[in-house]
């Protein structure tokens, strides 16, 4: 038995830790930011799928069962290859599971007019895995996308409460919207986002519901283990949240409290 394992490139993930203890209080997590190396976001598809399988493997080398990827790039550019090429090999009894699938399979709840737009990483959006696996649940609705590359930086450096962030949240939000007047449906795509909330509410007229991943994908986790009761036996259920970076734990506290809303002390992780 092992803690869950929740991964992002940085801080993002900790949006969705949130929802996913708040649904499932039972179990032990492990938490790793890979700072050192974040943003993912423009990275070519063989870095994020290198420096995901590393990260996946240092989850195992702390005796996680079950690792959930709480990064839209990382599901995008590395799970398949992850869950179908390396997982037989180097750990055929353990899971690793994205956040793409669990949202694509809810997101027609959502709309109304079954026109989505989508917000992300430019590395989610030419993945184009939200186009496929939405038409995968949902073969009627018509995604529209836009890449946001300035607002994860601006989330990171604690510029988003700033105006100078109200240009690119603006830009990106009309350039979607513009492509079909019928969009209902904005998905934040990338678990930094929730973040800009207010701003984005700001940006986006009334009647557009948005969305973002952390509860879904929470409540996919906790139907999973109901699902595989066998996987659920393999989590450690002794509440408790640890966390990691691979970079400097002093600049990772003091900016994932704002992520977390309270004190958080992590542990430097070596690879
Ligand atoms: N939070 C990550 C995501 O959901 C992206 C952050 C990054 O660019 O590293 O896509």
């Amino acid at each position: 038995m092992g803690p869950i394992g929740v991964f992002d490139s940085g801080y993002g993930g900790l949006t969705v830790l949130k929802e996913i203890v708040r649904e499932l209080p039972q179990y032990s997590y492990l938490y790793l930011g890979d700072n050192a190396r974040a943003p993912y976001g423009s990275r070519s598809f063989e870095t994020v799928y290198q420096y995901t399988l590393q990260c996946v493997e240092w989850f195992f080398s702390q005796g996680c069962p079950l690792v959930i990827l709480a990064c839209n790039t990382a599901s995008a550019k590395a799970l398949r290859n992850i869950q179908q090429k390396d997982l037989p090999r180097i750990a055929p009894e353990k899971r690793v599971l994205g956040v793409i699938r669990p949202t694509a399979e809810v997101i027609g709840q959502y709309t109304h007019t079954n026109k989505v737009g989508i917000v992300g990483t430019s590395g989610t959006v030419q993945s184009q895995s939200y186009p496929l696996e939405i038409a995968k649940s949902y073969p009627k609705i018509q995604v529209y996308q836009e890449a946001c590359p300035m607002w994860v930086p601006l989330i990171e450096n604690n510029e988003y409460n700033n105006p100078g962030a109200d240009y690119f949240v603006q830009h990106h939000i009309q350039h979607l919207l513009e492509q079909d007047k019928e969009i209902d449906t904005l998905l934040l795509a990338c678990t930094h986002y929730p973040l800009l909330m207010e701003k984005l509410k700001q940006f986006t007229p009334k009647g557009i519901t948005i969305v973002s991943q952390g509860e879904i994908v929470a409540k996919s986790l906790a139907d999973y283990l109901h699902r595989h009761p066998e996987m659920a036996a393999n989590c450690l259920q002794d509440p408790g949240i640890r966390f990691y970076t691979t970079d400097s734990t002093k600049d990772f506290d003091s900016k994932a409290a704002i992520f977390w809303g309270s004190n958080v002390q992590s542990i430097h992780a070596a690879f």
